[in-house]
């Protein structure tokens, strides 16, 4: 019976139903009331006992095998009697329909830059904790940007957040604890606001983290002016204004000369030559500490920019809220890009 079995075993999964009538035959053969399965589990009633589990087993085996052919054949017939069209949907495509989103385009553009400098991407969860987005970026407890007019909660005590920035990521690295840290994290921030052409309550960020013996602010400049040549254009011109974040100190705002004006003054710059695209500075000790990283021995800096804004200004866009529309109309412009 077991050579039996196996010679079917065979004969089955070579078999292969070139129309709907051919594969209910099969089915007919095999599996119906007088079909061979029936008829094998009439022998195995006489099969010895010491036989019986491996033949049961065997037996129902082929049984399932039978099954799984005949499911997965009827589904070349399904497609091809119940489609409402005539295409032959197994050819390959010639070309994709379709195009990247620009806020990805965007980002991979800025994440080549860096990567060419040395940087490597890192990401790190959108629903963080209260130490990873606040406190170990040094956040005041009263800080202004744990209320909840700015952070969606998620669950309060403890307390869990949508992340506000991609900085979060910074301390996911820096606990990791191998050092040196160069990284960038691209990924999506959330912020209770209410919509308009100039904010959303769901955008995107690059944050950059340079951690190592001897960074000093020098090498934050030149790797952002850098940035901008690379992405704005040879002579594009930066500068910094002092600012205030928690987890840097020095903080600066840093500003390109206007790249559509060229800096004359026009309406995207409010006639001042310049916008800003991002916040940077040199790492806090305090942050490095929270981190297990001694202040003396290392040091770093960090920077953070929004995807939008990059896009915004790259491409002239004048309104945040196109990105999130999926307008087709909108999208196809992009498809060159
Ligand atoms: N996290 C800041 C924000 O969302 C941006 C930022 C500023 C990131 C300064 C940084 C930085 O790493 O050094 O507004």
């Amino acid at each position: 019976m077991k050579d039996k079995i196996e010679q079917i075993l065979n004969e089955v999964k070579a078999f292969k139903a070139d129309s709907k009538e051919a594969l209910e035959q099969f089915r007919i053969q095999y599996l119906s009331k007088k079909g061979t399965i029936t008829e094998l589990f009439t022998e195995f009633k006489q099969v010895a006992p010491e036989m019986r589990k491996e033949m049961g087993m065997k037996l129902n085996e082929l049984k399932n095998t039978i099954q799984d052919i005949i499911d997965e054949q009827q589904k070349n017939f399904e497609t091809k009697s119940e489609g409402k069209t005539d295409l032959d949907l197994s050819l390959p495509v010639d070309a994709m329909n379709g195009s990247r989103h620009p806020l990805s385009i965007v980002r991979n553009e800025i994440n080549d830059i860096f990567k060419r400098l040395g940087f490597v991407v890192a990401e790190g969860p959108e629903v963080e904790d209260d130490f990873h987005v606040f406190s170990a970026l040094n956040f005041p407890p009263d800080h202004p940007a744990r209320d909840m007019q700015d952070t969606f909660f998620v669950t309060k005590s403890p307390d869990v957040v949508l992340r506000t920035h991609t900085s979060s990521v910074q301390v996911r690295v820096m606990e990791q604890g191998k050092l040196p840290i160069r990284i960038i994290a691209p990924g999506r921030v959330f912020r209770n606001e209410a919509i308009s052409a100039r904010a959303h309550c769901i955008f995107h960020q690059i944050e950059g983290l340079y951690i190592d013996k001897n960074v000093s602010f020098a090498d934050l400049k030149q790797t952002l002016y850098h940035f901008v040549q690379e992405y704005f254009g040879e002579g594009t011109k930066v500068r910094f204004r002092p600012s205030y974040f928690p987890f840097t100190e020095t903080s600066a705002e840093m500003d390109i000369s206007c790249n559509i004006c060229g800096g004359e003054g026009c309406n995207i710059c409010k006639h001042t030559g310049w916008v800003e695209i991002l916040g940077c500075g040199i790492c806090d000790p305090n942050i490095l500490k929270a981190c297990n990283i001694d202040p003396e021995e290392y040091t770093g800096f960090a920077f953070g920019m929004g995807i939008e804004r990059i896009a915004m200004l790259k491409y002239q866009i004048n309104d945040l809220r196109m990105f999130f529309e999926n307008d087709l109309r909108f999208l196809k412009q992009f498809e060159n890009a």
